[in-house]
């Protein structure tokens, strides 16, 4: 039997025509921001900046102060003007089996129209757009048509509920939607304009901060119409003249804002600007991925709706020229082949997912994936969650033919752009590690006190910092800098380091390996959901008096979330139908992403004496475990009447 290795460097051939050499540390080491700037002069600067950063109003950075750049001309003109307009951008795959080839030349003449078409609606630079849209071509033109013209767009994923979407319509005060009509799930058109005017009308008819919808028909279902608010996208945008000039915008002009989980129950608008995220971006796609833009067919699985989306569908690649495949459906429609008939179709190089995605390959497995030729496969990408080791085994082996590298990147909606990834040409690695911070961006790991853990001779665990700033990183939180300033930096204020919100440990030889999240933050399918959210949701109904939610390990999923409620006296139901309809509450109010694995109806929740419940002993019940210490509990008998209560 062969042995199973613990490290697994790069093939001499990958190493050799790596886009990087070992030799990148220690020169992004010397002069960080010397490094940044030859990163920076990938872009195309209508004015050069006079100061790489300037840190002198930490925690909010500057970058490349005084450049001017217009994003979407790096990602859509640059490439035309320089004799690239025929090659292919996207190579898209709708979910019933159409398709369209879009090359930069297209991609310009689109953006082109939109950009014209939304001036005509009086929009100007600093206004806020909703993008509220599935995975077709036209999201990616209204973000980059957005873009040019320096409107912050902020996208809503499609799945969130119609109170969602209106919450962040109203954080960002947005002037315009653009959505569809419908997408397409499984075959079947399911409405999507009917949520935005839900959203809209609701909330007992409060007028939104919303003049304008712009409706892209997908699906074509009848919708309702809203005369004088509402457009359809095919008869104003594509109707208007594509020749458009992109006005240059200082580097730290605000590109997006994109609304992530925190700890309380209200979501975080992460704010981010231009020059920075895109010389992180577009450095880190073609670092981490070793992307070669002549030869390489590159395939992000993620929804636009989410920050892999924006960075690693949209603003990296675009920026390096990539050609791509974005896929509308899920992996299993009509059946679970679809990933990998989509990869032989475009010979796909480099394919990056998110773990609980492979782990559900493996459940589905390998006699599918085997029945296809993924040899075109190169680089493998892992996102969102740890990977386990098994899984990442199972990855490189059956998706990777036994030789693909695994980049296992670590980041955030925060951070903007990658952080923490081996480098494919350079890295020996191992299944779980996310290895060693890149070239450029410093991190470690810490103790309660802001220690650094110590490296060699033992592993050791603690909090994942970042001791320097980087150039994708946050700005801030849309509308509330204090909560900036107390969510990332109070934690390590003495220190000046942002706190990321995750447990790493240092193995024996100093590499990093991410543990989860140590705050009340699950992470369900990689997608990010604050425990306070769904109780909150919980609490919203009628029949619930209180509620305790927790994320238990889920062998497929990371973690699953796990409710314990307490009914109110009005509560009409006690049994089974109570928790169904629970369940459908918490989806509806924020997402079916969201929706509990379980709910547990218990008479009592256990809580301090300072009435902090204690999530901890929550999630030993959930997942089966002995209880850990109570001794903190006021009342130790909660837990027999609770599990009394579970077995009923
Ligand atoms: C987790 C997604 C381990 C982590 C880009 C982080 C990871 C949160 C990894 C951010 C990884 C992301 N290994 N954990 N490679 N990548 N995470 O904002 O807990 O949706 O804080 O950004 O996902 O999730 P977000």
């Amino acid at each position: 039997m062969t042995e199973t290795p613990d490290a697994y460097p790069p093939s001499p051939e990958f190493a050799a025509a790596a886009n990087v050499d070992a030799g990148v540390y220690e020169r992004a080491a010397q002069d960080r921001e010397g490094f940044w700037a030859e990163q920076a002069d990938h872009l195309h600067w209508r004015r050069r900046w006079n100061q790489v950063l300037d840190w002198s109003e930490a925690p909010v950075a500057k970058w490349f102060v005084g450049g001017r750049l217009n994003v979407a001309y790096n990602c859509v003109d640059r490439h035309v003007l320089e004799g690239r307009g025929d090659k292919v951008a996207l190579h898209w795959e709708g979910e019933p089996g159409d398709s369209r080839t879009i090359t930069y030349a297209d991609l310009l003449t689109e953006v082109g129209r939109a950009a014209n078409y939304l001036t005509s609606l009086g929009l100007t630079a600093g206004d806020r757009v909703a993008i509220y849209m599935p995975m077709i071509p036209e999201t990616i033109v209204a973000m980059l048509a957005c873009a040019r013209l320096g409107l912050t767009h902020s996208l809503v994923f499609a799945g969130f509920s119609p109170t969602a979407l209106r919450q962040r319509i109203d954080d960002a005060e947005a002037r315009l939607v653009i959505t569809t009509d419908g997408q397409w799930r499984r075959g079947n058109p399911a409405p999507l304009k009917e949520a935005v005017d839900e959203a809209l009308f609701a909330h007992g008819d409060v007028p939104s901060s919303v003049e304008h919808v712009l409706v892209v028909r997908r699906v074509g279902i009848e919708v309702a119409w809203t005369e004088g608010r509402d457009l359809w996208w095919h008869e104003t945008v594509a109707q208007t003249e594509p020749a458009h000039e992109a006005e240059a915008f200082d580097s730290e002009h605000p590109l997006f804002i994109l609304y992530t989980s925190g700890t309380t129950g209200k979501p975080k608008g992460i704010l981010h600007t231009s020059g920075g995220y895109l010389t992180q971006t577009a450095y880190t796609h073609r670092v981490v991925f070793d992307h070669k833009p002549e030869t390489d067919i590159y395939w992000c699985t993620a929804d636009v709706g989410w920050v892999t989306g924006h960075s690693y569908i949209v603003y990296g690649p675009l920026a390096n020229g990539a050609t791509q495949v974005l896929y509308e459906g899920t992996p299993n429609f009509p059946d679970e082949h679809r990933h990998w008939q989509i990869i032989e179709k475009y010979g796909v190089t480099i394919y990056y997912t998110a773990p609980t995605l492979v782990r559900t390959f493996m459940k589905w497995g390998r006699q599918i994936p085997d029945a296809h030729d993924l040899s075109s496969i190169r680089v493998l990408g892992s996102v969102g969650e740890p990977i386990n080791p098994e899984a990442w085994r199972w990855y490189r082996d059956v998706i990777g033919g036994g030789t693909a590298p695994i980049v296992d990147t670590w980041w955030q909606t925060e951070t903007g752009a990658i952080m923490i990834s081996p480098l494919p040409g350079i890295t020996a690695t191992k299944p779980g590690a996310a290895m060693t911070p890149l070239p450029g961006i410093s991190a470690t790991v810490v103790d309660e006190e802001g220690n650094t853990v110590r490296r060699g001779e033992t592993e050791a665990n603690g909090y994942l910092v970042l001791d320097e700033p980087w150039p994708a990183m946050l700005r801030g939180i849309w509308g509330d800098m204090e909560r900036y300033r107390a969510t990332y930096w109070e934690r390590f204020a003495a220190q000046g380091w942002y706190f990321a919100g995750d447990g790493a440990k240092l193995d024996v030889n100093g590499d990093l390996w991410v543990l989860g999240r140590v705050d009340d933050v699950m992470n369900v399918s990689g997608h990010r959901i604050s425990t306070a959210e769904v109780e909150s949701a919980l609490v919203g109904h009628s029949g619930v008096a209180e509620a305790a939610v927790v994320g238990a390990t889920d062998e497929t999923t990371g973690q699953g979330i796990v409710a314990f409620v307490i009914l109110s006296a009005d509560a009409t139901d006690t049994g089974a139908a109570m928790v169904k309809e629970l369940e459908a509450e918490v989806a509806r109010e924020i997402s079916p992403i969201a929706r509990p694995r379980e709910i547990h109806v218990v008479p009592e929740l256990p809580k301090t004496r300072s009435g902090k419940i204690m999530r901890r002993l929550l999630r030993d019940v959930a997942e089966g475990r002995e209880l850990g210490d109570t001794s903190t509990l006021v009342d130790p008998q909660v837990f027999e009447n609770i599990r009394t209560g579970r077995s009923e």
